[in-house]
């Protein structure tokens, strides 16, 4: 099979610079979650046509699978697809797919493809409540499709059928080309019909099916950003569902965005307002707080992700304890028990087997062993102004509060370093460090007073 997916169209009503197909849905391009669905598909050939912003369209959904074939002036969905032709492989069916309806499902695009088969042409339709703007499904007394009449073409009559042309069709591709080329534009819009191909084929004497989408979500298509966000909320209700059905235990499904792929185990519990991007995986209970945002991360068992929490790039082992506050950023790895609290940043830095960070800290460039304790208020000086640097701490250290460790440096296994130092040079294993200073009390001392006006 030949899939095409029409993207040529610009969007008007989007009001934006971006071409209409490139704006995002759960953090992806509307054209490349279709793409995605073609592919399912396997596909000889796959097929985007572009046209409004053909450039940028082919940098943001250009793959190896995938030709694209230029529609200078958009004449119209059968012009549309007529320029696809040469890419063709005229032996196998055309299924059409359009760029700005994304949320399609494979098991109903497979319904109308086995209604079809090699010799029919299908129609993919849906009868809706409100059918305005919409193609109309034409049938005869014994219900044979007749025609499809578009919404500016249709009389009073027409317009009252609520079964519509969702818009995507498969048709034989070999008498596809004769049939395209006698399409005629003289109709409310200018423009030549892919619709009107119907009547080409029942005049050739090819048989025309319909077949229904599972839901009607399936075809609606994007024009606007209302009808953006609807169907992100559709979107995202689906994932929702989809992890419950699972066993995840999500608060509340409508307080949930996965922009990408989240990935769960046994009794995971997501809170309000958490958003997963790119890959995450969160093992067996994992509990998530609320308002977290967790992108490219892999969790282990029974870790606990407090409220506030940000996660990029990172991975944490079992029954590490995140948050409230806390933020991993790309590097970050912590072994299993770990502790990093409120306010504390890492980033690019290994912790070791229950090591524990739990408050306003920032651990940079580091390696950290097992079991070492971080003051509040320590902070790795990874950065010279020019270059970054390691710091590295052995197992079994106490680090003290307010401790600035001057990297590169290392601290051996079991140093204790005191409360406020700043160690610049390597500390030996076992050795206490602290910086030389002393504690001056003065008696009677006078606070200075406000002076009176
Ligand atoms: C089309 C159908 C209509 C159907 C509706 C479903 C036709 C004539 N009408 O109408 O029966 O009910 O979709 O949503 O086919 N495109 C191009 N090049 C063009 C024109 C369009 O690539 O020259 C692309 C658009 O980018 C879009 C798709 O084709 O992705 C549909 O075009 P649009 O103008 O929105 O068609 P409708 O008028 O909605
Ligand atoms: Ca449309």
């Amino acid at each position: 099979m030949n899939i095409v997916i029409l993207a040529a169209g610009m969007g008007k009503r989007m009001r934006s610079a971006l071409p209409k197909v490139l704006h995002p849905l759960a953090g992806r391009p509307l054209l490349a979650h279709v793409i995605d669905t073609a592919r399912t598909l396997s596909p000889t050939r796959l097929v985007v046509v572009v046209g409004h912003g053909a450039d940028k369209v082919r940098e943001m959904v250009g793959a190896p699978d995938v030709q694209f074939a230029l529609q200078d002036k958009q004449l119209g969905t059968g012009h549309a697809v007529q320029q696809a032709l040469p890419l063709l492989d005229p032996s196998v069916p055309t299924l059409v797919l359009y760029g700005d309806v994304p949320l399609t499902r494979a098991s109903s695009l497979k319904r109308l493809i086995d209604a079809a088969g090699a010799e029919r042409y299908g129609v993919l339709t849906v009868t809706v409540d409100d059918p305005a703007g919409y193609g109309r499904i034409v049938r005869d007394a014994a219900g044979k499709v007749k025609k499809i009449v578009e919404q500016k073409d249709a009389s009073e009559e027409e317009r009252r059928i609520a079964e519509i042309n969702t818009g995507i069709v498969i048709t034989p591709t070999r008498t596809l080309e004769t049939w395209l080329a006698s399409l005629k534009n003289d109709n409310a819009q200018g423009e030549f019909y892919l619709t009107d191909v119907v009547e080409r084929a029942i005049d050739s004497g090819v048989e025309v099916v319909t077949a229904q989408p599972d839901a009607e979500w399936e075809t609606l298509g994007v024009n606007s950003k209302i009808q953006l966000a609807e169907l992100e909320r559709i979107h995202q209700r689906n994932v929702a569902n989809a992890l419950l059905e699972a066993g995840v235990t999500l608060m509340d499904p409508a307080r949930i965005d996965v922009r990408g792929t989240l990935e769960c185990g046994a009794d995971v519990s997501i809170d309000v307002n958490c958003v997963f991007e790119g890959r995450v995986t969160l093992a067996d209970n994992v509990t998530v707080g609320p308002n977290c945002v967790i992108r490219d991360a892999t969790i282990g068992a029974g870790t606990r992700i407090d409220a506030y929490t940000h996660i990029e790039g990172a991975s944490a082992g079992a029954n590490v304890v995140l948050g409230p506050y806390a933020r991993l950023r790309p590097g970050a790895k912590l072994s299993d028990e770990a502790h990093v609290g409120n306010f504390v940043e890492v980033k690019n830095a290994v912790l070791g087997h229950g090591s524990k960070a739990n408050h306003l800290t920032y651990i940079g460039d580091s390696d950290i062993g097992a079991r070492v304790n971080v003051g509040a208020g320590t902070i790795t000086c990874n950065y010279d102004g020019a270059n970054k640097h390691r710091t590295v701490i052995e197992d079994d250290v106490f680090i003290g509060s307010d401790t600035q460790l001057v990297a590169p440096v290392r601290v051996g296994r079991g140093v204790t370093i005191a409360a406020g130092t700043t160690v610049w040079k390597d500390v030996a294993e076992g050795e206490l460090v602290l910086n030389e200073k002393s504690q001056v009390s003065k008696a009677g001392y006078k606070r200075p007073v406000k002076k009176k006006s």
